[in-house]
């Protein structure tokens, strides 16, 4: 479904010159996988789910997706592309002066789609993510978790065959989270999506990933079956993840993440 190739990003900034934020990387993604991608803060996660969608161009590398170079579309062409990628971010990124609805429309203006049938799709979406009721209410009036089943519905408006997740469940509380995870596992089994999950949280992954990436320093030190695990995993974080959850915290602490 997504195939990295070489995939490398330098930052160029004028106070700081040239940054290597990711050094080649290589990495296949299936189609059907909830496919975790852990670092500490700073690893490079974001810029490397940015690059599956080309919101970040890739210094070098291609960007493979459902068997199409993404670095080579024409602007016309990639916009198309992307209407087969959905996404979601810690903060939710939802339209303040829009109502529930209207946010979840929102993706449907975009690519076109009739008046008529965009409210339909709408009520069908708000049902998937168990929003009906919120509708007409503005994001203000609504909780995290609800915010983010808004973002859900409107990233998969277009009925996108990959969702990209950046830290989806990292400004929830606990149960939120929980509820949040099990509806992404929802529309992986019953819709066939091929979700990525950014995250620097460990339960995250292994709740719902059944591969993960580990990237540290943007390389990428080490990929896991969490389904087929075999033998000891080679890096530190790769090792916490089977590990119990308060070494993981500890970690993190002497890490700051
Ligand atoms: N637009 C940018 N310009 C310069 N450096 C950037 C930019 N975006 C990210 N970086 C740097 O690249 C590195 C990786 O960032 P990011 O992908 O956001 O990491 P993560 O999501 O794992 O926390 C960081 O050191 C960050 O400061
Ligand atoms: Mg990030």
């Amino acid at each position: 479904m997504i195939r990295l190739e070489n995939v490398e990003k330098t930052y160029q900034s004028p106070e700081h010159g040239a940054f290597q934020a990711l050094a080649p990387i290589s990495l296949e993604i299936e189609e059907g996988d909830i496919f975790g991608i852990i670092g500490y803060s700073g690893a490079g996660k974001s810029t490397l789910l940015r690059i599956i969608n080309l919101l970040e161009q890739p210094t070098n590398g291609k960007v493979i997706v459902a068997g199409r170079d993404l670095t080579i579309l024409s602007p016309k062409a990639l916009r198309a592309a992307r209407h087969s990628i959905g996404m979601i971010f810690q903060q939710f990124c939802l339209f303040s002066n829009r109502t529930v609805a209207e946010n979840v429309e929102f993706a449907l203006e975009i690519s076109g789609i009739e008046k008529k049938d965009r409210q339909k799709r709408v009520k069908e979406l708000l049902e998937l993510v168990g929003l009906q009721d919120k509708s007409s209410s503005y994001p203000s009036k609504l909780s995290g978790g609800q915010k983010q089943r808004v973002a859900i519905a409107r990233a998969l408006a277009n009925r996108p065959r990959i969702l990209l997740c950046d830290e989806p469940t990292s400004a929830l509380d606990p149960q939120t989270t929980q509820s949040v995870l099990s509806l992404l596992q929802e529309i992986n089994r019953t819709l066939q999506v091929t979700i990525v999950v950014v995250t620097h949280e460990m339960d995250v992954v292994k709740q719902i990933c059944n591969k993960v990436a580990v990237l540290e320093n943007g390389r990428l030190v080490e990929e896991l079956s969490l389904t087929h695990a075999k033998g000891a995993p080679a890096s530190n974080l790769g090792r916490l993840l089977f590990q119990p959850k308060n070494e993981w915290l500890l970690a993190r602490e002497v890490a700051s993440v």
